[in-house]
């Protein structure tokens, strides 16, 4: 494929997360209750929200979802989402670096270090086309370049098979994987796209040094549908619905995934890091997935909506949920949002 034709499909998915309806209904948050304290003997001043992450620090635990690279802008959407990150003391993780990689001459739109230097920064690239060792390499070149701090790889199976120009054959990734994570001088970290990240391979994935998981479930932004708006072709759209019974809404995947992650824990020497995307929508979506096993939450659309006002409303999103997720905690006796862990109760 030629590298315009990736640009023009970032945009597409741009366009689409803006104009259409592309999310896929209930994460199954409403499902859960936090458990209060009625006497918290807290004040709004014990409460420290800030964590750390990739051995920077955060002043709540979140990362602006992965989302895009190569559709061009000016600003470039990346650098709006790196200094709004940098402003409010979250981590970024840009979008997949397949157009970068294929064409080197958009290396300014991924280029964000210097806008962000203290933010944690993770690339994105698919866990598909690292099956090619060229690729594995040129990924950990490019890197290097950025500054990065980790790397995501996605897994999305599903938007594969309805996208027109997509992956149809899956096999050799799980090795492809693990023998990136051996090569990659930093953490690499699995994320679905949309369906609830599956547990199956987890111990082999943690003994190749994949150091954490992003369950990426169903209820937020739908790229099985967005791909269906793309194609705009009847089968698609007929593939499209017949997927839609494939799929975990978040919070049930994370429960599912949190407890499989800390079976695996015993016995290793750092225990891996479990990610929370897929509608977080609310700071309540967010304490509830902190509730549920995750170390830190994620969310792509909320910030690509807030970015069309511009760099503020990012910041202003992000302030809004951290003060509010700080009442959760004050609410839930807990000083910080690690302690949410385990005060969540299924309805
Ligand atoms: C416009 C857009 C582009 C995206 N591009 C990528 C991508 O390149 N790589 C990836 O792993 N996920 C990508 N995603 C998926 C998100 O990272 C995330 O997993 C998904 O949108 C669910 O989060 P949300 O419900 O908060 O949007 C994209 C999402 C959006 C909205």
């Amino acid at each position: 494929m030629e590298p315009t034709d990736i640009r023009i499909r970032m945009q597409h998915h741009l366009d689409l997360c803006l104009t259409e309806e592309v999310e896929s209904g209930d994460p199954g948050f409403s499902r859960f209750r936090l458990i209060p304290e009625s006497l918290p003997e807290l004040a709004p001043e014990s409460i420290d929200t800030a964590t750390s992450f990739l051995g920077r620090r955060l002043s709540f635990p979140f990362i602006i979802g992965s989302m895009t690279g190569g559709a061009g802008g000016d600003p470039p959407l990346n650098h709006l989402l790196a200094t709004a990150a940098s402003r409010a003391g979250v981590a970024l993780a840009l979008g997949s670096m397949r157009p970068l990689l294929e064409d080197p001459s958009l290396r300014r739109e991924y280029d964000v270090r210097l806008l962000a230097p203290e933010v944690p920064l993770l690339g994105n690239v698919s866990a598909w086309q690292l099956r090619d060792e060229s690729f594995r390499t040129r990924t950990v070149e490019v890197s290097r370049e950025l500054a990065l701090d980790g790397m995501y790889v996605h897994v999305n199976a599903g938007q594969e098979l309805v996208q027109p120009e997509g992956e149809r054959s899956f096999v050799g990734a799980l090795d492809a994987i693990v023998r990136f994570a051996s090569a990659y001088p930093g953490p690499v970290l699995l994320k679905e796209v949309g369906l609830g990240l599956s547990t199956r391979h987890l111990a082999r994935l943690l003994d190749g040094g994949v150091v954490g998981f992003d369950v990426a479930g169903r209820g937020g932004t739908d790229f099985v549908r967005v791909e269906a708006l793309r194609a705009d072709d009847p089968d698609a759209w007929l593939l499209a619905s017949a997927l839609e019974s494939v799929g975990l809404p978040t919070a049930l995947a994370l429960q599912h995934l949190s407890a499989e992650l800390d079976q695996q824990a015993t016995g290793r020497r750092r225990r891996p890091l479990t990610l929370a995307s897929g509608g977080v929508r609310t700071a309540a979506d967010m304490a509830i997935a902190l509730a549920l096993g995750a170390d830190l939450v994620s969310a792509a659309r909320p910030i690509l909506l807030a970015s069309r006002q511009g760099e503020d409303a990012v910041v202003d999103w992000l302030e809004a949920r951290r003060n509010e997720l700080a009442k959760l905690c004050l609410l839930c006796g807990c000083r910080t949002p690690a302690e949410l862990r385990g005060k969540a109760v299924g309805l």
